[in-house]
């Protein structure tokens, strides 16, 4: 695969970050998905793929969304499979919370685990801690492992955790071990990040359940860039778990990173909507839109965090920037 395509995965998720800022706190979740999803189209229209969507946000928001089965892309090699989320955090947006980002992910035909399940447990680490996991065994089992792989005392770890009624058991059963614990109301394709990238942000590991589309993006970037991650289908009732069978998915299997993604040639790119701790938002900066994104590529191992200037009348001219926003200097 050309690694041409980061840039060009780039563009798209900017493309979806700019659309969606100017709808930052404006309390419009449906209106700044309908923008991010209107842009990222367009922007991937130009790009050289015969991409498929294999796992989206799609029936989930029933918002104007990308969805399953999608063909996207200029229509030439190569056939790839892509996971994709024009904005990952869409109450953070509509709220004007950190964390949200626009986020892709590519990798080789028929590499990406896809399913019409909402929700799945997710357990991620970063690269010292690679092979020590295991979703099988309790949450003090795997803290315990996680931190002797670390070299700290289990209590010295931090935990990334979605917050959410379903996820308190996991949450009670990391206090008792005494470990910190960073609760984040959404957007944990970040926080499985943060917690694969651990040295950079003092995070080492995420648990509980969250969405299924994030835990296939999250597994494409985490194996760039070599932290570890297992994952098992949440089935709430009896029809998800006829959709999980039909499918063709065992219920109780423990996916590893390799299930979710066995791909060898994964480009990821996400770029910031709202500033959290792994990516600058979008700010209106003079005569400039300010973005900041992440790019890895497989092959090369590389990770590349791009701080790209947009002129503001370009983008208007674009229709990225309404009229009606009137972009001020950010506070930086
Ligand atoms: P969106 O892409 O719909 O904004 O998802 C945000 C998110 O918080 C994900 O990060 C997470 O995986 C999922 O929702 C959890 O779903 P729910 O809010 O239904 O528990």
């Amino acid at each position: 695969m050309d690694r041409n395509l980061a840039l060009e995965l780039l563009r798209v998720t900017e493309a979806g970050a700019l659309a969606a800022a100017p709808l930052q706190g404006r309390g419009d979740k449906m209106g700044a998905d309908g923008r991010a999803v209107e842009a990222i189209r367009s922007a991937l229209a130009s790009v050289d793929m015969k991409g498929t969507v294999v796992i989206g946000e799609g029936e989930k928001d029933q918002a104007p969304m990308l969805y399953f089965g999608e063909e996207i892309g200029n229509g030439l090699e190569p056939e790839l499979d892509v996971a994709i989320d024009p904005i990952e955090g869409t109450s953070l947006t509509a709220a004007g919370l950190p964390g949200a980002i626009s986020v892709i992910a590519l990798a080789e035909r028929g590499t990406m685990f896809t399913t019409h399940v909402h929700y799945m447990q997710k357990l991620v680490v970063g690269r010292r801690a690679r092979g020590v996991i295991d979703l099988d065994m309790p949450v003090e089992w795997n803290l315990r492992r996680i931190a002797k792989a670390e070299g700290l005392p289990p209590q010295e770890l931090t935990v990334v955790v979605l917050e959410r009624s379903r996820n308190e058991d996991i949450v009670a059963q990391i206090r008792a071990v005494g470990a910190r614990i960073k609760l984040i109301t959404a957007g944990d394709v970040a926080g499985a990040l943060e917690a694969a990238l651990e040295m950079r942000l003092g995070i080492h590991c995420m648990m509980g359940s969250g969405g299924c589309t994030e835990g296939v993006l999250a597994a494409c970037a985490i194996k760039t860039i070599g932290g570890d991650m297992q994952a098992k289908l949440l089935l709430r009732d009896d029809a998800e778990r006829k959709v999980a069978v039909k499918e063709g998915h065992k219920p109780n299997k423990v996916l590893s990173i390799d299930d979710l993604c066995s791909g060898n040639n994964i480009f990821f790119a996400a770029t910031g909507i709202t500033s959290g701790e792994l990516l600058k938002g979008v700010r209106y900066e003079d005569v400039y839109a300010y973005t900041q994104s992440m790019v890895l590529r497989s092959a090369s191992g590389t990770m590349r965090i791009v701080d790209a200037y947009h002129p503001i009348e370009k983008l208007r001219a674009k229709g990225l920037l309404p009229e009606q926003v009137v972009a001020r200097p950010g506070t930086r």
